[in-house]
């Protein structure tokens, strides 16, 4: 059920996942399904309820960078940097894991996934629910995350007792993953605090890939993906008039030739890419459940937050 999150409904979130429940809550990036991450029990209901393999590890959430230290087993100083500037945000560090998170949150490996979230609502549950709460995108696995509550209500409804509702999510897009177990800083998964923002904090960082640990993302069905083939277009003036009928054209910036598609989604007219970001999500699903047959999404350069959508947008088209 949606519940607006007022400091009542908050207090009665936090009293569930202390008793082991599950709660759907916003964060600045997407909407996160969340469960005590010091609960085995509790922690394996989030993975039956978005039927996610187990082998795709959770991310762990805390109301305060002080915590850090009581969920992972080490630090580097280049971690500690970067939590220091971008905490609360849309980042999130891998570490060596401490003892107190069990296996099923981390997939069985030795470190941990872990950011504090930049949301008034996310904090004040995970403060008074006084533990750190496992929490990945709440939408069913290899679907579109959920940027709205009624997002979650529509996929994941009938499981999910409590949806804290706080509204539209302002970054639309999942956090910046960086793992801190090599020598060199690696980046997991991009988004709003981009490869510059890092770079400019740590010196050089190595592209690396987010999937789910048995590294073969073609045999799993789709990631992050709508029903509606999603396909990415260089120059959408090239595209003929017969495959415009009856498909989409979305881009993140204005365009000028944009005749005879069935429907024209312009992500941000001002061709700001923190709005397009923002209305990314939601935007595919409506075109999912729209009817179109294809949707041809435009590039965008891969600069700054332009990397995300990119990722993003492979995902989607990744069938
Ligand atoms: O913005 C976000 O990060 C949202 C909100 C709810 O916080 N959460 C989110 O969670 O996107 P999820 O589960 O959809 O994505 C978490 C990603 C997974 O793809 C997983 O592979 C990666 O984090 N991950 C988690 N633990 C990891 C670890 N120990 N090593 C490498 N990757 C890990
Ligand atoms: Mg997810």
């Amino acid at each position: 059920m949606i519940v607006p999150a007022t400091p009542d409904a908050v207090a009665r979130a936090a009293a569930q996942l202390r008793a082991g429940g599950v709660v759907a809550f916003p964060t600045e990036t997407v909407y996160g399904l969340g469960a005590d991450a010091t609960n085995d029990a509790a922690v394996a209901r989030i993975f039956s309820i978005k039927n996610r393999p187990s082998f795709d590890p959770l991310i762990v959430h805390l109301a305060e960078p002080a915590a850090l230290s009581t969920v992972v087993a080490t630090c580097p100083d280049a971690a500690r940097r970067l939590v220091a500037r971008f905490w609360p945000g849309p980042l999130t560090v891998v570490l060596p894991k401490a003892e107190r998170i069990p296996d099923i949150v981390t997939a069985g490996l030795p470190s941990v996934a872990v950011r504090v979230p930049a949301h008034d609502v996310a904090r004040a549950l995970i403060a008074a629910a006084d533990r750190p709460i496992a929490a990945p995108s709440a939408n069913p696995f290899g679907y579109v995350s959920p940027t709205t509550a009624a997002h979650v209500a529509a996929q994941l409804g009938d499981a999910v007792p409590t949806i804290l509702d706080g509204g539209e999510c302002r970054v639309g897009v999942e956090s910046t993953i960086v793992s801190f177990l090599a020598d060199v800083p690696v980046l997991l998964r991009p988004g709003a605090i981009t490869l510059e923002m890092l770079e400019a904090e740590l010196g050089p960082v190595r592209i690396g890939v987010d999937a789910p640990l048995p590294t073969a993302p073609g045999q799993l069905p789709r990631h992050y993906a709508p029903h509606t083939p999603v396909t990415i277009v260089d120059d959408p003036g090239a595209i003929a008039p017969t495959d415009r009928a009856g498909a989409a054209l979305l881009s993140a910036t204005p365009l000028t030739d944009t005749a005879g598609f069935a429907t024209v989604r312009i992500l941000s007219p001002t061709g700001d890419l923190e709005v397009a970001a923002a209305g990314l999500f939601a935007t595919l699903r409506a075109l999912d459940s729209s009817g179109v047959r294809q949707v041809y999404a435009v590039r965008v350069a891969e600069q700054g937050l332009g990397r995300a959508i990119m990722d993003r947008l492979r995902r989607a088209g990744r069938h």
